[in-house]
C-alpha cells in the first residue's frame, strides 16, 4: 500500500489521462521524496573525468555526412523561463531580425538537410504549457515536418505536491498551476510512452541529438553527429571546460564503484565536499545538455526496465503559483536528462568548444545574444564576431523579468563589441546605437537614460 498522499496523485493523473508509465515512474519518486532520498554523490565515491576533445578527433567527411542522414534531432522546449519571469516557452523570444530562437532552430535545420541531402526530422519536445504557442510560431514553416514523424510531442505533466504533507495541491483559481512538467529527464518516458521513439527507429534514423531550445549553439553538426557515430557508443554528452562562472555548477565524473560516467550537480553535493566541486583543476568538465543516443541502446534500455530509467530525483521547491509567494510552497519532482548517461555502459563525453554551448538562463545571457557579440550566418548558426563574451550583470530588480527587460532595451541591445564589462546599478534605460567600452559600470539612485549613440567607457 502506498500512502495517502501517492494514491490521491494517482487517481488525479489517471483522471487526467496521463500515461500509466509515466504514473509509474512519478510513483517511484514519489516513493524516494518519502524516503528523504537526498541522491548525494560523495568525493569519495568518485573521480576525476578527462575526455578527447573535438578538435583533435579525425571525422572522415563521408562518415560525418552519412551520420547526419542517419539523425533525427529533438529540441526540449517544455520548460516555462521562470527564471526570467515568463510563463511560456524562453524560445518564442526574439533574438534578432524578428526572427525567435524557435525560427532560428528551424532555419539551421532547413540548411543543413539541403547542404547534406538528409530529411534530419526536427521534433520538439512540449509541455501543455508550451505546444499551442510553440506550434503556432512554426506554422509558416510548412515544409518542416517529416513524412510519418510529428513535429512535436507533448512530455508529461506530475502534480505539484504541498511540502507540507506530500499530498497534491488544489489551486482551484487556475487549475493548470496545480501541474508541472517533470524536467528533461521525462525525454525518456515521453518519448516511449507516445510512440516517437519507435516511429523513428521504423523510420531507420539510428542517432538522436538532443538540446535545449534556448542554446542556438547546439547545431547537430556533422562532425559531432559523426564522431558520435564512429564512436559506436550508446549514449554521449558534449561537455565544455567549467570556467569560474560555472565553479558552483555541475561537472562530469567517474564512479569508481562501476567506472560509469556520471553528472554530478550541486544539489547532490555535500556540504564538506562543496570546496572539490568548486576545484576547477580536479572537475575541468561541465554538460552543455547537447546530447547523442542510439536509438536502439536507448529502447533496449528503456524496455528492460519498463520504461523507468529511474534518474536521480532534483526536488524543486517554489510556490504553487510561481507569482504569488502568497501561495504555499509546492515540491516539484524532477528529473534531468543528462543524467541518463550513467545509465549506458560505455556512454562517451566530448569536448566541444563553448561555441556549441550559448545558453540563455538570465536577461544578462539574452543581451550578449542580442548583441553584436554575434552574427548570424547564411545557415544561420551564432558566428561569435568578438575575441571575448563581455561579463553582463544588470541589476536584478529592472532587468531580471524579460518585460522590465526589454522596456529598458527599447531600441535593442548597446553594441557589446568591445565590452569586456557591462555592470548595471539601478534604473537606466538604454537608447539607440548606445556603445559599451572596455569596463562599464553605471550605479544611480533615480531613474536615468543613456541618450543614443552615446559610448560609454574607456572611450567616453
Ligand atoms: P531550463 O530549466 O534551463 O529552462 O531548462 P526553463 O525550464 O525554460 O527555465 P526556468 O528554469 O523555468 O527559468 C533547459 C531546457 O530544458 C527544457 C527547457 O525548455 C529548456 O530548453 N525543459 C525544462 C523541458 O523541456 N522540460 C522541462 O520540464 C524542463
Amino acid at each position: 500500500m502506498g500512502s495517502k498522499g501517492l494514491e490521491t496523485a494517482r487517481a488525479k493523473m489517471q483522471d487526467a489521462g496521463v500515461d500509466p508509465v509515466a504514473i509509474d515512474t512519478f510513483a517511484h519518486y514519489y516513493r524516494l521524496l518519502e524516503h528523504g532520498e537526498t541522491g548525494m554523490i560523495p568525493e569519495s565515491s568518485i573521480s576525476p573525468l578527462d575526455m578527447e576533445a573535438l578538435v583533435d578527433v579525425e571525422v572522415p567527411d563521408d562518415v560525418a555526412a552519412e551520420a547526419v542522414r542517419k539523425t533525427a534531432v529533438i529540441k526540449l522546449n517544455g520548460g516555462l523561463g521562470t527564471s526570467m519571469g515568463m510563463d511560456r516557452a524562453k524560445s518564442l523570444l526574439c533574438v534578432r531580425r524578428g526572427l525567435s530562437f524557435l525560427d532560428i532552430i528551424a532555419r539551421q535545420v532547413l540548411h543543413l538537410r539541403t547542404e547534406y541531402d538528409a530529411t534530419l526530422p526536427l521534433i520538439f519536445m512540449d509541455s501543455f504549457r508550451t505546444s499551442a504557442d510553440t506550434m503556432a510560431a512554426l506554422a509558416r514553416y510548412d515544409d518542416l515536418q517529416v513524412e510519418g514523424l510529428p513535429l512535436e510531442f507533448l512530455q508529461n505533466k506530475v502534480p505539484k505536491l504541498l511540502a507540507k504533507g506530500l499530498v497534491p495541491a488544489a489551486y482551484p483559481k487556475n487549475p493548470d498551476l496545480e501541474w508541472c512538467p517533470p524536467g528533461h529527464g521525462d525525454l525518456y518516458t515521453a518519448l516511449r510512452g507516445t510512440g516517437v521513439l519507435g516511429r523513428l527507429r521504423d523510420a531507420g534514423y539510428q542517432h538522436v541529438f538532443v538540446s535545449n531550445s534556448d542554446n542556438l549553439g547546439a547545431v547537430p553538426d556533422a562532425r559531432v553527429a559523426g564522431w558520435f557515430a564512429q564512436s559506436g557508443a550508446p549514449f554521449a554528452i558534449e561537455a565544455v571546460r567549467r570556467t569560474a562562472s560555472d565553479r558552483k555548477g555541475g561537472h562530469f565524473a567517474r564512479r569508481k564503484a562501476d567506472g560509469r560516467i556520471v553528472l554530478r550537480e550541486t544539489a547532490q553535493t555535500l556540504d564538506s565536499d562543496k570546496a572539490a566541486l568548486a576545484d576547477l583543476d580536479r572537475h575541468q568538465f561541465t554538460s552543455t545538455n547537447n546530447l547523442w543516443f542510439d536509438v536502439d541502446a536507448m529502447t533496449e534500455a528503456l524496455d528492460a526496465r519498463q520504461g523507468i530509467l529511474g534518474l536521480p530525483m532534483i526536488r524543486n521547491v517554489k510556490h504553487l503559483d510561481p507569482g504569488d509567494p502568497s501561495t504555499p510552497e509546492v515540491i516539484q519532482i524532477e528529473t534531468a536528462m543528462g543524467a541518463a548517461i550513467e545509465i549506458f555502459e560505455g556512454a562517451r563525453t566530448i569536448e566541444v568548444g563553448r561555441d556549441r554551448f550559448v545558453p540563455v538562463k538570465t536577461t544578462n545571457d539574452l543581451l550578449v545574444l542580442r548583441s553584436d557579440i554575434y552574427d548570424l550566418g547564411r545557415d544561420f548558426v551564432l558566428d561569435q564576431a568578438s575575441q571575448q563574451i563581455p561579463y553582463v550583470d544588470l541589476d536584478a530588480d529592472y532587468y531580471k523579468l524579460v518585460g522590465d527587460f526589454d522596456k529598458r532595451f527599447p531600441e535593442g541591445a548597446p553594441s557589446l563589441r568591445e565590452a569586456t564589462s557591462l555592470t548595471v546599478d539601478g534604473d537606466v534605460t538604454f537608447g539607440h546605437g548606445v556603445k559599451v567600452v572596455g569596463d562599464v559600470a553605471i550605479k544611480t539612485p533615480s531613474a536615468q537614460r543613456v541618450d543614443a549613440d552615446a559610448v560609454l567607457g574607456d572611450d567616453a
